[in-house]
């Protein structure tokens, strides 16, 4: 009796504690954990502002960081959590991917909150575009990077008095006087999403209608281009201007070469300048952008995405806060100046831009003409479409007997074999 007695009461007091706890915590706050993979000082600070906005809206952000430049193996980690009941409440997932995820009938749909902020007037009408799915909205929109960017240590270049590479070209004239200074001419990893990132940069200045016919139509045809030949050799034979030997390292690890001076100039997307920002370097002053050669007039382009995984219930109005905070005027502001990219909004705060996200909002804003999606950023095709290509494109970049036309024969026979699901 006095047994059941003491279980009794051990169980009541349970189930009081339960509803009181469960009860306050709810009423305190409510929490969100978001799987990304931003992990470099900058990306990092951005993270911590989202976050800090989000505290002040009673939800706290539980960071799940899968670090892997580019996201590669964030995919994987969240497919798995997927598998496993286990998922996050939020997920970056960018381009092509949302689109993929919101067939399968996974994402929470952000209808309401679009409608209410009146997306459809504030977004620019690509991002718009990018993050919709059967008319529906599966994202929300944090920011815009440019990939086809190139940064250059703008104190060495005027010491040797260079001027900056506006073509290939023109970059194959100075890259050996950088050289015989003992500095390299190109920051470069040979990791292989950073190598196909310096490639499609180099098939854009081949053509705008080169890329769209590969990278978006996967037009067969255009697989066979001795243009397509030119970029891969140029990538090849770019080789030559970077550090030997070529090692896989951390993007990060390049800015560092890059902002210490031990090489001259850098193309990668512009979270790059969010990382010389980072390290206190100013732009104009310590380092300069300018379009990765021979692909002025194109803003090879990439949108940063939050979306919403839709098994929790519970966590609906936190999650609709966040996508709604995400649009915010002041957040678009002051994330994008930490992170490098630029606001996806229509009309953006322009006052605290500096001249390269200026030119780069300025150019993506015109209008479709110069925008061009980028491949390996997930904005032009399938993951596994991407995922093939670009390690074809290292194997091609690493081993100097393959043949190009083997190479552009084995990515024309990729282009073809997956069925197009866009
Ligand atoms: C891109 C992403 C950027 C940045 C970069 C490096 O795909 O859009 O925000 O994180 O990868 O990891």
């Amino acid at each position: 009796m006095k047994h059941i007695d003491h279980h009794i009461l051990r169980k009541a007091l349970a189930a009081v504690c339960l509803a009181a706890c469960a009860g306050g915590v709810a009423a305190r706050e409510q929490s969100l954990q978001v799987l990304h993979w931003w992990k470099s000082a900058s990306e990092r600070q951005a993270v911590g502002m989202i976050a800090r906005r989000l505290g002040e809206h009673d939800v706290r952000w539980r960071d799940a960081l899968v670090p892997s430049g580019s996201g590669v193996g964030a995919g994987i980690v969240l497919r798995s959590r997927m598998l496993a009941k286990d998922a996050p409440e939020v997920a970056q997932l960018n381009g092509i991917v949302v689109r993929d995820w919101a067939r399968l009938g996974l994402l929470l749909e952000l209808d309401a909150v679009a409608a209410a902020g009146k997306w459809d007037k504030l977004l620019l009408p690509t991002v718009a575009a990018t993050i919709k799915h059967d008319g529906h909205v599966y994202a929300a929109p944090l920011g815009i990077h440019r990939i086809n960017s190139m940064f250059y240590n703008r104190q060495l270049m005027l010491r040797l008095g260079l001027a900056v590479p506006a073509t290939w070209a023109e970059f194959e004239r100075i890259a050996p006087r950088l050289q015989r200074a003992g500095i390299v001419p190109l920051a470069q990893s040979s990791e292989p999403w950073q190598v196909a990132t310096l490639f499609e940069t180099m098939v854009l200045a081949e053509g705008a209608d080169l890329y769209r016919s590969l990278f978006h139509r996967r037009d067969a045809a255009a697989y066979a281009d001795p243009r397509l030949g030119a970029a891969l050799l140029r990538l090849r034979s770019a080789k030559r201007w970077m550090g030997s030997p070529i090692r896989e390292s951390n993007w990060v690890d390049s800015v560092r070469e890059l902002a210490e001076g031990r090489a001259a100039m850098m193309v990668m997307g512009d979270w790059v300048k969010g990382e010389l920002l980072a390290r206190g370097l100013a732009v104009d002053e310590d380092f300069g952008c300018a379009a990765a050669p021979g692909t002025g007039r194109y803003h090879l382009y990439n949108v940063d995405t939050l979306s919403m995984l839709g098994a929790h219930a519970e966590a609906r109005a936190a999650q609709e806060k966040l996508a709604a905070l995400a649009l915010s005027p002041s957040l678009q502001a002051d994330y994008n100046m930490i992170k490098g990219s630029v606001p996806v909004l229509a009309n953006p705060a322009r006052a605290k831009m500096d001249a390269c996200a200026r030119a780069s909002w300025q150019l993506f804003s015109s209008g479709t003409a110069a925008q061009v999606p980028s491949l390996v950023h997930r904005m032009a095709t399938d993951e596994i479409v991407r995922d093939a290509i670009v390690a074809e494109v290292h194997r091609f970049f690493l081993n100097d007997s393959v043949p190009v036309e083997d190479a552009q024969r084995r990515l024309g026979t990729i282009a073809r074999t997956y069925i197009k699901t866009q």
